[in-house]
């Protein structure tokens, strides 16, 4: 569990009714229309609902409405199956730290401990919905698995998760994207609905008409790499030049006066993978683990494997990708929002 997150509040006394009114229910184009609203600003009988809502706390148990006020989008929970599904395909488990940005009533962050027994992590601006999260939690047996903390999205320190969950709107996963692309390798990012941008997504599910999406936070593989191996009597030295936007990477190997196009170079995370054509005309093919400076792995040829390495000159290039997205990407990203 991250440090330095304030503890539960133990004294919340807040009860909650489990929603019988699960969004999946919605059509997607009220939802989209739902969500929208939290951004451009509250309809009015939205506004002077949550109000009203407020106003009544103190006399009845509160009960969060689809659609309560969030500060940059409104809340609407994401369904179960969706949730489990991307919790899957992220490859959630009891060894790793999942954090949920914008967590409404808590209801993913319990199935992540519940569920995959993982350690989950709920920020949310909403006071009363941390509260509300932290009872369901308490309800669901997970207290001593998941904490809530009222926090700011944009302002909380969650650089010790490895598995991110956001269901936001487009303009926010971008907004959050240099903070996302900036953690470890091999994070796992996973979204309901909405999309990243330029940044494409490694996997992409549909569940009952509702997509969800999956990124891994590449390793910066880009620059000049010193590549030496051997395979069978030979030993092989070849220069590599690679440039990494996202996880996509393209690149060339030059030995001597032979320069070649990597063929297929692939980045999970940490892991990378390529191959050429050496200059004996045998295909070698690589796979290995980036790590800071240093590239390790496997060789193969016809008929052998061997070890290689690889030794970056010089500094890191920066990621392509990973700057703030620009205010075109930002507009086309809310554009987006009835389309998709
Ligand atoms: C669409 S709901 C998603 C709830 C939950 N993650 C789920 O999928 O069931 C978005 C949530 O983000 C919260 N939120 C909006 N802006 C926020 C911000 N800047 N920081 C933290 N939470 C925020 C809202 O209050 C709301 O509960």
């Amino acid at each position: 569990m991250p440090a330095g997150f304030p503890l539960p509040d133990s004294t919340v006394t807040l009860s909650f009714r489990r929603l019988s009114c699960p969004a999946s229910r919605l059509p997607l184009s009220r939802l989209l229309a739902v969500l929208s609203l939290g951004v451009a600003g509250l309809s009015a009988p939205l506004h002077a609902s949550a109000q009203a809502t407020q106003a009544s706390a103190q006399e009845e148990p509160f009960e969060p409405q689809l659609g309560r006020h969030g500060k940059d989008v409104m809340w609407l929970p994401t369904p179960d199956a969706l949730a489990e599904r991307l919790m899957r395909m992220a490859g959630l488990g009891p060894q790793d730290i999942f954090v949920d940005l914008g967590a409404g009533d808590g209801r993913v962050s319990i199935a992540a401990a519940r569920d995959f027994q993982a350690q989950a992590l709920g920020v949310e601006f909403d006071p009363r919905m941390v509260a509300v999260s932290q009872r369901n939690a308490q309800e669901a047996g997970v207290a001593g698995r998941t904490r809530f903390i009222e926090g700011d999205i944009f302002k909380a320190d969650f650089s010790q998760a490895n598995i991110v969950f956001m269901y936001l709107l487009p303009q926010l996963n971008l907004r959050l994207r240099p903070t996302l692309m900036a953690m470890a390798p091999g994070t796992r990012i996973i979204t309901h609905q909405f999309h990243m941008g330029r940044w494409e997504p490694d996997e992409t599910t549909l569940i009952a008409h509702r997509p969800g999406y999956l990124w891994i936070v590449p390793a910066n593989a880009g620059g000049r790499w010193v590549l030496n191996y051997q395979l069978g009597a030979g030993r092989g030295q070849a220069t590599l030049d690679l440039s990494q936007t996202f996880q996509k990477l393209k690149g060339t190997a030059a030995m001597g006066e032979l320069q070649t196009t990597l063929r297929q170079p692939r980045l999970t995370g940490e892991r990378i993978a390529f191959g050429f054509t050496d200059p004996q005309g045998q295909l070698r093919e690589f796979t290995g683990v980036v790590t800071a400076d240093r590239i390790r792995g496997t060789v193969t040829g016809p008929g052998d494997a061997t070890s290689f390495t690889a030794r970056r000159e010089g500094a890191a290039p920066p990621v392509g990708g990973s700057e703030p997205p620009s205010q075109e990407e930002l507009d086309a990203a809310a554009a987006s929002l009835g389309s998709e």
